[in-house]
């Protein structure tokens, strides 16, 4: 990490830590509406614009470890699956046979050197090209060049994939900006995936995704656990365009160690600094990981219908050599879930707020503006004309916005000069 930036971060947690009220000039925010989280037509536009229009993280290499390992994909609502082909590249195709639209692969997961549909046995190989298929006599002038799985766009920051649904989208690293600066921090391309957990919420997936952008609630819901080694009114926020964005939040003792981690290798030649502090990083819109030298968690949030959702927790972290996985980590990931267990404790009852009409909006003080920024950055996708007036989120955080330098990918080809 650049040290000019830990300097800034810590300049920035002093200055939050003393500070007796918001900075001069900080707007005051109107309330989000309630009815965003209920209304089904606000909804079907968050789906549309943004959900099917966005980077997401999916699947870790892990998932797909050998040529023609299959893994289905299904948290968009559409039926995908990721496939590793014969040069070792992982790609996403609908899983959705060309002929009648049968699922090519119907095993969770699997290894396959192609994909045969059962319906009529049409074949595809693992880049999704139709190669064979049952009495090709009878088709009058089927061309087979032009009847491929249907591919979904799959970037990857080393062993982290993501798709995307819209094929017109900007390359991932392009989007990422800085959060990709700070994975790379973490050599993802050594990261090996540790634990994968789902959980299935009863409340609409924008309920929880507000929780874990503040820590604004660490005093009350947490008071037994982070609060007592985090300093919330020190958290220094940053946020970034396309709605990305940071929070550190300071240790109460310098000097505290997590005792989670011990006896756990770190990522290599990561900086100190990742150990001394909270580091918080959200990629826009569902992805947040508190990253650590010895292990990235990261959260995912996927709505399942208008009033549920699921939350993934995703562990990666520095191998540990051969052998069984180290005793630490059954306490370190059941710790992470009784945290978790904490954060979701009201998110079924705010669900309920939010469909009464005992709840008109959310007013959030400047502790909580990455959430007003996430809303802001939805309303900017989804283009306010299309919202109905009183379920617009007004943009008032843009000259708070940070441009951090682009900083190359590793190993990118040196400049041409
Ligand atoms: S639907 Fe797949 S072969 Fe007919
Ligand atoms: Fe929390």
């Amino acid at each position: 990490m650049n040290p000019n930036e830990v300097r800034a971060i810590l300049e920035r947690q002093a200055y939050e830590s003393e500070r007796t009220g918001p900075p001069e000039g900080f707007p005051q925010f109107p309330d989000v509406p309630g009815k965003r989280y209920v209304d089904p037509a606000f909804n079907a536009l968050e789906r549309e614009h943004m959900w099917h229009k966005t980077w997401v993280y999916a699947v870790h290499g892990d998932e797909v470890p050998e040529i023609g390992s299959y893994v289905q994909w299904t948290r968009l609502n559409e039926p995908l699956f990721f496939i590793r082909g014969e040069d070792g590249t992982v790609r996403c195709f609908y899983n959705t046979c060309r002929h009648r639209g049968a699922p090519v692969v119907t095993e969770p997961s699997g290894k396959s050197r192609g994909v045969t549909c059962k319906y009529h046995g049409w074949t595809y190989n693992t880049r999704g090209e139709l190669i064979n298929l049952r009495d090709r006599r009878d088709f009058v002038g089927l061309d087979l060049s032009c009847r491929s799985l249907i591919e979904v766009r799959c970037e990857s920051i080393g062993n982290l994939y993501f798709v995307n649904l819209d094929t017109g989208a900007e390359p991932l690293r392009d989007y990422l900006g800085p959060v990709a600066a700070y994975l790379d921090e973490m050599r993802p391309d050594e990261l090996i995936l540790v634990d994968k957990t789902a959980i299935k919420v009863k409340c609409n997936v924008k309920i929880l995704l507000d929780a874990f952008l503040e820590v604004y609630h660490l005093k009350s819901i947490h008071q037994g656990t982070v609060d007592r080694f985090l300093d919330h009114r020190g958290s220094a926020i940053a946020l970034w365009e396309k709605g990305h964005s940071r929070m550190v939040t300071p240790y109460r003792r310098e000097g505290w160690k997590d005792p989670g981690v011990r006896g756990l290798p770190s990522v290599e030649g990561v900086d100190p600094f990742f150990g001394d502090t909270n580091l918080s990083i959200m990629a826009y819109p569902n992805f947040v990981s508190p990253v650590a030298p010895q292990g990235v968690p990261v959260l995912c949030f996927w709505p399942d219908g208008i009033d549920s959702m699921t939350i993934e927790v995703h562990w990666f972290a520095p191998s540990w050599g051969d052998g069984p996985r180290p005793e630490v980590w059954d306490m370190r990931l059941k710790n992470f879930l009784s945290i978790l267990d904490e954060d979701l404790q009201f998110a079924d009852k705010i669900q309920k707020s939010v469909e009464s009409a005992g709840l008109r909006g959310f007013p959030l003080n400047y502790q909580e503006r990455r959430i007003y920024y996430w809303h802001e950055e939805l309303d900017r996708r989804i283009g306010a004309d299309l919202i109905a007036p009183e379920l617009r989120v007004p943009a008032m955080l843009g000259e708070y916005v940070e441009r951090p330098e682009p900083v190359p990918a590793p190993n990118a080809a040196d400049p041409v000069t």
